[in-house]
């Protein structure tokens, strides 16, 4: 079908998500093109939609070569990579996936808690190197439950989050800029006022100029010694250099991060760094969440071409 609108693939999709949109719009596929603006270029006078990702997001230059884009849909409920405002004063409206991935991004969070805290991995590889049979129990862990938990970003996620730690016992306290109304956590209006208060901190507050270095230096040093620290929400939201200062002096016991300021290329310290568990990204990668991810990002875009109302657009 000739007709078909083109749609730019900014960054790579499961398979099941491209045949699905294959359907509907001519796939020109950013991410595998060698000479990506010539792709651009090539295309501009029929591309009508953009599809990007959380960590790859759309730039204002992106926009002005694509003068017919109608919509910029993001696989990700972070939006802090693509720049609103050049979109909002083209008249471009950006749609993301919330909700469908707050519980996926929750258990990974509590994961990474149990991961650090217990020395998850570390257990694994004294069992699989033999240190088990030849130097015995390996050294002990810190214990989770009943722990004061700390979280920065009291929103969806962060929310999901605390429903899983009260399960644990956990008393629970977070930073917000202003309390919410009807949650019963203890607030406190920044992750400095925070931190002395909490034996561990999950950071799950959105990523973007707002939060850049939210929890900086001062939040970090205010942890008491021996803290948990875990991050899923954006490597811009925390100081990294002061995170790196207190995993290797042991202020921070252990650390669990999904997120980094460079991703893929991530500071080269976190690899050798024993008291730290590294995941790529993946907090929202289960098939069945990506399945909901690229539905939704679908649906938005097929509403747009079909003149219907956007599912969930970014306010
Ligand atoms: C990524 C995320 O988008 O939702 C977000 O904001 O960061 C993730 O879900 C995911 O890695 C898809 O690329």
């Amino acid at each position: 079908m000739a007709d078909k609108p083109g749609l730019l693939v900014l960054g790579e999709l499961p398979d099941w998500d491209l045949q699905a949109l294959a359907q509907r719009f001519t796939l020109h596929l950013h991410y595998a093109a060698a000479d990506k603006a010539a792709l651009v270029r090539q295309h501009a006078a029929s591309i009508r939609a953009i599809a990007t990702k959380g960590e790859i997001g759309a730039d204002a230059a992106l926009m002005d070569a694509l003068p017919h884009c109608e919509i910029i849909a993001c696989y990700g409920v972070g939006v802090d990579a693509i720049d609103l405002p050049a979109a909002r004063a083209r008249g471009i409206p950006v749609t993301n996936t919330p909700d469908v991935l707050t519980e996926e991004v929750a258990d990974m969070a509590i994961g990474l808690l149990l991961a650090a805290a217990r020395r998850i991995p570390a257990g694994d590889a004294w069992v699989r190197t033999g240190a088990w049979a030849r130097r015995g129990a390996m050294p002990l862990a810190t214990r989770v439950w009943g722990k004061r938990l700390g979280i920065v970003g009291l929103g969806r996620i962060g929310s999901a989050i605390a429903r899983r730690a009260e399960a644990f016992g956990m008393p629970i306290s977070y930073s917000a800029r202003a309390p919410k109304p009807g949650v019963a956590y203890t607030h406190y209006a920044t992750p400095a006022a925070l931190a002395p208060h909490v034996d561990m901190l999950v950071v799950s507050a959105a990523g973007g100029a707002a939060t850049r270095g939210l929890v900086d230096a001062a939040a970090i040093a205010a942890l008491p010694a021996g803290a948990i620290f875990v991050n899923v929400s954006r490597g811009t939201v925390v100081d990294e250099a002061a995170l790196l200062a207190a995993l290797r002096d042991g202020h921070i016991a252990a650390a669990g991060l999904d997120v980094f300021l460079n991703e893929p290329t991530i500071e080269e310290e976190f690899l050798g760094l024993p008291n730290v568990v590294l995941q790529p990204h993946a907090a929202s990668g289960t098939v069945e969440t990506r399945q909901d991810m690229g539905r939704l990002m679908r649906e938005n875009l097929e509403a747009k071409m079909d003149g219907r109302p956007l599912l969930t657009p970014v306010a």
